[in-house]
Order: structure tokens, then sequence, then C-alpha cells
């Protein structure tokens, strides 16, 4: 069992700095946006004639266009799950973009927000290249680290202190779903009667959570439309397993140093003060994911093990290549969140500390 306590701690002391491997590029822009030869503009040339010289008597040739036809495939979305839409760009990156130096938020606008499934609902992006792709593509980020239920819609997020705690706010909320559900499929499936009431704990904390993080977004002017989540019958351990790897043991676990970065952080003592309530919650929860996975992991096959791990996997390096994405000064300063390189070294120190075992033990 990893001391998932002890490593938040840890990782949020010292973010230390180990090389890990990514997919994501800062420029991955060579030869994108070049336009195309003109295929009108490359008219042939007269043979070469030696015998009959020509005659002035044809009609005079069509102008040739002087505009470049445009390119018009338009931007379409290639994969995408519950936190991360990933959009292609045939025709190269749009202009006003510049990856070389991240993206900001009219950045991540014009690549997100063309032809993709939730227009105006990212909060960030990072560019990404394709090995089977010639054009740049983009993450497209839609969450807020945390544990998020099966089904529930990603409001539209304002790059804004408020739009993040409106959000904020809103992740909360559904976390009560998300432990209530967690309960429900627990107890349907036998799970020990103390990790139940430890998820019922949990449900607790998120009801606060959602309360307190509620005021402090209506007292910055944000206003709260929350979506009701749909509870469903039980689903089977493999899903319920793939679902607390990724939101519990990683999103959760993050979320919490995350937290605990902010109760340090922020310039505003009301959000401090927030954030180290919810870091010393958090941490709980991130430590009951764990041991929900450590039970749901022994009830596995070997296959459903490897699916369960390889989630696990993608989820971090998702959170990897989120951290790069430029956080608003604004947010910086006000909430405490990480700026990319602090938040890529806390994903760093997650990921050593977590998968390697011999550190974590
Ligand atoms: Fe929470
Ligand atoms: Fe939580």
């Amino acid at each position: 069992m990893r001391p998932v306590a002890r490593i938040i701690a840890h990782v949020l002391a010292t973010t230390a700095v180990v090389a890990c491997g990514g997919k994501t590029v800062d420029i991955p822009d060579e030869g994108a946006g070049t336009p195309t030869p003109n295929p009108t503009t490359t008219t042939t040339t007269s043979p070469t004639t030696t015998s009959v010289p020509p005659t002035p008597t044809f009609p005079p040739t069509p102008p040739v266009p002087t505009t470049p036809p445009t390119c018009t495939t338009a931007p379409r979305v290639l994969r995408g799950d519950g936190c991360t839409d990933l959009v292609y760009h045939a025709c190269g990156t749009p202009a006003g973009v510049d990856a070389s130096d991240g993206l900001d938020s009219k950045e991540c606008s014009l690549v997100c927000n063309t032809g993709t499934a939730k227009p105006n609902q990212y909060w960030g992006c990072s560019a990404y290249l394709l090995d089977d792709q010639p054009g740049p593509s983009f993450n497209c980020y839609t969450c807020i680290e945390g544990r998020r239920p099966e089904g529930y819609v990603e409001p539209i997020v304002d790059a804004t202190v408020a739009g993040w705690l409106a959000h904020a706010a809103d992740l909360e909320r559904v976390s009560i779903d998300a432990f209530q559900i967690l309960q429900r499929e627990l107890t349907f499936h036998g799970a020990p009667k103390a990790v139940v009431a430890e998820a019922a704990r949990a449900e607790a904390d998120e009801i606060r959570h959602a309360r307190m993080m509620g005021n402090l977004a209506v007292r910055e002017g944000a206003s709260l439309a929350p979506v009701a989540v749909v509870h469903r019958a039980p689903r089977a351990l493999l899903e319920i397993a793939l679902e607390n790897a990724v939101e519990g043991c990683i999103r959760e676990t993050y979320g919490a140093v995350v937290a605990g970065y902010q109760a340090e952080h922020a310039s505003r003592v009301d959000v401090r003060k927030l954030m180290t309530s919810i870091y010393r919650d958090e941490t709980a929860h991130a430590e009951l994911a764990w041991s929900v996975h450590e039970w749901l992991m022994g009830k596995l096959s070997r296959d459903e093990r490897a699916q369960v791990e390889l989630a696990m996997h993608e989820a971090i390096a998702e959170l990897a290549a989120s951290a790069a994405v430029p956080v608003p000064w604004e947010q910086q300063d006000r909430l405490g969140l990480p700026a990319s390189d602090d938040a890529r070294k806390l994903v760093r120190g997650l990921r050593v500390h977590l998968f390697m075992r011999e550190l974590a033990a």
C-alpha cells in the first residue's frame, strides 16, 4: 500500500525534478501552415514546338486567380475523453497562435473552439505532435483536477478568478454524487465496511467543500448553474476500477497536491484558509482512492488489471501535458495556482513517487 499522504506532502515539500518522457511538444509546427501549392498556378508550359508557330487567333487566356485557394479542411476532434479533446488542425496553426511560448487563453480559444464538440468549455490547451498526422494538433482541456462521476457534464469555464472558483465549486458538488455512487457500488460488490464508511465520510467532506467553495465563488461574482448528475445501476468491477484509478488515484491525488500548493501560495487569505481545509480532506480522499484501488485490483483478472494500470499511466501523462498550460497571473496570485514550471514539477514528483514502488515504500 502506498503511503499516499506522505507522498503528497513530500511532493509539495520538494517538488522533485526528475526527467520523464512525454508526448507534448512545444512547437509541432514544422511545415504546418505552409500554403499548399496552387495547382491552378502551375499551368502547363507550352509544349516544345518546332514546326508550327502559334497563331494569334486563340481567344484570350482566362485570367489566373491571384489569390491562392485557402485550406478549407475544418479542425476536427481526433479523440476525446472526459478531460481532454485532441483537436487536429489540418490547415496548420491558426493565425494569431504561437505555440513556442505556450498557449494563452486567447490562443486556446482559437485552436479549441473551432469545429470542436464542446466550444467554450475549454480552460486551457497545449500543442501536441501526432506521429501519423502532418499538421499540428492541440490538447484542449476541460477538467480541473478532482473526482468526477460518470456522466458529468462540464460547465462553460470562464478564465477568471470567479470562473475558476465557480468551476471548482461545481466539481466539489459533483464529488458528492461521485462518493454516493462509490458507496453504493462498493456495497453492491461486497467491499469491506471500513472502506464504505470512509467513502461516506468523504461525501460529507464534499458537501462542506461545495458549500464553502460555492460561497466563495458567489462572493466573487460568479453564478452557479448546477446540472444534475444521473445515478445509474451499479457497474461492473472493471468499470469502477478504471474510474477510481483515473478520478481518484490520479486526479484526486493531484488535486490534494494542488490544494496544498494553493494553501501556501494564494495571496488571498480566504482562499488560503479554504484550501488548507480542502488539502487535508483531499489527502484523505486520495488515500481512500488507493485503498479502493487495492481492493478492486484483487478482484480483477490479469488483463483487467493491466487495463487499469494503463489508464492510470495515461491519466498522469495527461496531467503532465495539462501542467504545461500557462496559468493567468491573476489566478496564480490570488488563487495560488502553480505556474506551469511548478505544476510540471509537482506532476513529475507525483509520477515518480506513486509509480516507483521502491521510493514509495
Ligand atoms: Fe473536495
Ligand atoms: Fe475529494
